[in-house]
């Protein structure tokens, strides 16, 4: 399997016929299902709890890659946990005490991951980078989909992919570079040179009669 990963963004599913887009979507060559939890706090816009991911597990032979858009984390960071989700990843600026969440989520043996809104430094990273598996770096401003990419976004991907290849001289870890927002077959490839090997497709595939020709031509992208 190459190293790259198309987590298809279930926000724009049909929300009425959740559980068969998330065995087409699957079956159209996704990776990952990521799915993102809004709380109309942290972000304007109100999506889905940890239910609805438990109801969707067994629809889904992918790995659950859950991303938090809520304030506070904690509580909802370990109930998505139990929910099973496999990776679950918020905003530093939305947890109070930024480690005590990582060391929640280790705990339930799940993997852990920062998310980076487009104005967000990546200074959190000094202190953390030791303890992820995920850096997700957003790429529109979060709360909706459809969102045009914001180009600032590419630079700090750069700078990500430098602190994750220094972590791994340093540990041996791989740590994931995640993008999310905006990625459209017209530039995933511009994503994956700036640094990335996981990117959420939302609008892109799901607004879209056929998923497998988006998700292929991404492939034939990042093949190039
Ligand atoms: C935005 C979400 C994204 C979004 C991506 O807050 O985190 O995952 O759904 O959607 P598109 O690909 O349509 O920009
Ligand atoms: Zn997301």
């Amino acid at each position: 399997m190459s190293i790259y990963r198309i987590a298809p963004s279930i926000l724009s599913a049909d929300f009425a016929r959740l559980g068969d887009e998330v065995k087409n979507v699957i079956a159209a060559g996704a990776d990952w299902i990521h799915f993102d939890v809004m709380d109309n706090h942290y972000v304007p816009n109100l999506t889905f709890g940890p239910m609805v991911c438990q109801a969707l597990r067994k629809h889904s032979s992918a790995p659950i890659d859950v991303h938090l858009m809520v304030q506070p984390v904690d509580a909802l960071a370990q109930a998505f946990c139990k929910a099973g989700a496999d990776l679950v990843s918020f905003h530093p600026d939305a947890s109070a005490h930024v480690d005590r969440t990582l060391q929640l989520i280790k705990a339930e043996g799940k993997q852990a991951g920062l998310v980076f809104n487009p104005a967000a430094p990546l200074d959190v990273l000094e202190w953390t980078i030791d303890k992820l598996d995920l850096i997700l770096i957003m790429s529109v401003n979060p709360g909706f989909g459809g969102q045009s990419f914001i180009d600032s976004a590419l630079r700090k991907v750069e700078q990500a992919r430098k602190l994750i290849d220094a972590e791994r001289a340093r540990s041996g870890r791989d740590i994931r570079l995640e993008v999310d927002g905006g990625i459209k077959v017209d530039n995933i490839r511009r994503v994956a040179d700036a640094g990335a090997d996981t990117f959420v497709a939302g609008s892109a595939i799901f607004n879209t009669p056929d998923y497998k020709a988006v998700i292929d031509a991404m492939r034939t992208e990042l093949a190039r």
